[in-house]
């Protein structure tokens, strides 16, 4: 079992100081930022794009774990790229309508969306809204195509919101197959929620108003990889 990573979501920082409350965090115990991006489209918000992570990267050498919840993703690779990101995830659903996708074959469209994204020398990550099937990512990671999926454990678009248990179990059936992937949930994880998520097989947390919101953040991170830890001395839960 890899180890965790954890990557708080600066969407609950304090935008006015955003600089230092990325220093603080990663200082915390924090191995990536999340940054989420949103275009007031894809959902109903408006957050940052690829000028304020151009301008936080002269800050922290962090990892940038960015989560693209935008139409049309591929406008942006190229301006994330130069930004200084490093993974660059996009939604399923924002480049062809589910209904249009099989969990056996895979779509052109996706597959040039992520081969663009690592041509840029980013790495590629799928995300997917509540309802979206894990199966329908299998035909591009048994292609090798994606280095990471984000598994949405609310509806995109706002931080804060209670954490969808179902979803969490997509996270067992991608696990089932791919040992080695990078899995991560967001929305809702909380140092008690992470204990189902680390059981369905994730091993990347990203929180935003557990971890910004909190007293003391390196409580809660810590709490994380305790929950991490316990998950993966339990025998591996077989999904039906
Ligand atoms: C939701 C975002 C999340 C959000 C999580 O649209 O993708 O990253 O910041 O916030 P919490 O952890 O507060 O649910
Ligand atoms: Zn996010």
């Amino acid at each position: 079992m890899s180890s965790l990573i954890i990557s708080p979501s600066i969407l609950s920082a304090d935008f006015a100081t955003l600089a230092d409350e990325c220093k603080r965090i990663v200082e915390l115990g924090a191995d990536w930022l999340h940054i989420d991006v949103m275009d007031g489209h894809f959902v109903p918000n408006l957050t940052i794009g690829a000028p304020v992570v151009q301008s936080l990267r002269k800050h922290s050498k962090a990892f940038f774990d960015c989560h693209l919840m935008v139409t049309n993703p591929q406008q942006w690779i190229k301006d994330f790229a130069k930004a200084g990101a490093d993974m660059f995830t996009f939604h399923l659903e924002a480049i062809v309508d589910p209904q249009q996708l099989s969990s056996s074959q895979a779509h052109p469209a996706v597959v040039e969306a992520a081969q663009q994204v690592r041509a840029a020398g980013m790495q590629a990550g799928v995300a997917l809204k509540p309802d979206t099937p894990a199966e329908l990512l299998l035909p591009y990671l048994q292609q090798g195509l994606l280095d990471m999926v984000l598994v949405l454990t609310v509806q995109p678009g706002f931080g804060g919101q209670k954490f969808m248990a179902d979803a969490v179990q997509k996270c067992a059936v991608l696990r089932q197959q791919f040992p080695e992937l990078l899995i991560e949930v967001d929305g809702g994880i909380t140092a008690e929620t992470a204990v189902a998520a680390a059981e369905a097989g994730a091993n990347v947390f990203v929180a935003g108003s557990a971890i910004f919101g909190a007293a003391e953040p390196a409580h809660v991170m810590q709490q994380m990889r305790q929950a991490y830890a316990a998950a993966a001395r339990q025998p591996a839960a077989v999904p039906a």
